[in-house]
């Protein structure tokens, strides 16, 4: 099972100073390295976290693919189809979310996310819907002409009982079933943090998760002590230096 990392919310970090550090590129660089199998950004019309220059410096400098997270916009379309990432992964967008909310509406927006899709596709790249796990959905995205689904996995991550995670689960994995039923191959992200992902993990017939925000908050604790030790290290430097 792959391993695609999110690092929008590296970008969050940078925008709320309006520094050019934390560096998204940089630390697509370092998941890379680290083993992660493809680097997923959202480019958001809002441009709350990732910009432009970042979706277009990503794809230069990546070795793994590039998963562009995008809305059907016309003009976030206009620029994924300059950057040409390996996937297009097509989401739903409301201006006031915190994150995404639910999977895209094929039923409802089947001919302007087709428009999209098609768009995306006769430059090349893959594209994959972002869609709730329900057989409707699937049915829709079929007909789409698309390779892959992901699978919303936002409310399964979100349910605090026993009874309503296993719930929650059994749809997952009756979705992805009914998908690969039909050929379709099957992501699945949203919320999964190191707990919940076990469970998802278990379905052998996923081919990648999609992780974001746990993965970047983990970083926090397990890279936290080493920055402030640098920080300290420099100043004992000095101190070092001013006693000499
Ligand atoms: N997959 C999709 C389609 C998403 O919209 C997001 C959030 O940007 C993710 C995966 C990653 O979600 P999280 O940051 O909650 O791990």
């Amino acid at each position: 099972m792959k391993l695609g990392v999110n690092i929008d919310h590296v970008a969050t970090l940078r925008q709320a100073r309006g520094t050019d550090y934390p560096d998204p590129v940089l630390a697509a660089l370092v998941c890379e390295y680290a083993g992660a199998d493809s680097i997923v950004a959202h480019l958001r019309e809002d441009r709350r976290h990732i910009q432009d220059k970042d979706v277009f410096a990503l794809k230069s400098v990546l070795e793994v693919p590039l998963n562009m997270e995008m809305s059907i916009n016309n003009e976030i379309v206009d620029i994924a189809c300059k950057v040409l990432p390996y996937r297009a992964t097509l989401v739903p967008e409301k201006r006031r979310e915190l994150t995404t909310e639910g999977g895209l509406d094929l039923v409802l927006g089947f001919d302007r996310i087709f428009r999209a899709v098609s768009r995306l596709q006769d430059k090349g790249i893959r594209v994959s819907l972002f869609i709730d796990p329900l057989a409707s959905q699937i049915n829709k995205a079929k007909k789409m002409g698309v390779e892959m689904i992901e699978l919303n996995t936002g409310r399964f991550s979100e349910a605090k009982t026993k009874v309503s995670i296993n719930k929650e689960f059994e749809k997952i994995k009756k979705a992805v079933n009914f998908s690969i039923e039909r050929n379709l191959k099957v992501a699945c992200g949203h919320g999964l943090d190191y707990e919940s992902v076990k469970k998802i993990a278990s379905i052998r017939s996923v081919e990648e998760l999609n992780i974001g925000h746990s993965i970047v908050s983990r970083s926090v604790y397990i890279g936290l002590g080493r920055a402030v030790e640098e920080m300290n290290s420099l100043l004992a430097a000095k101190k070092t230096k001013k006693n000499k």
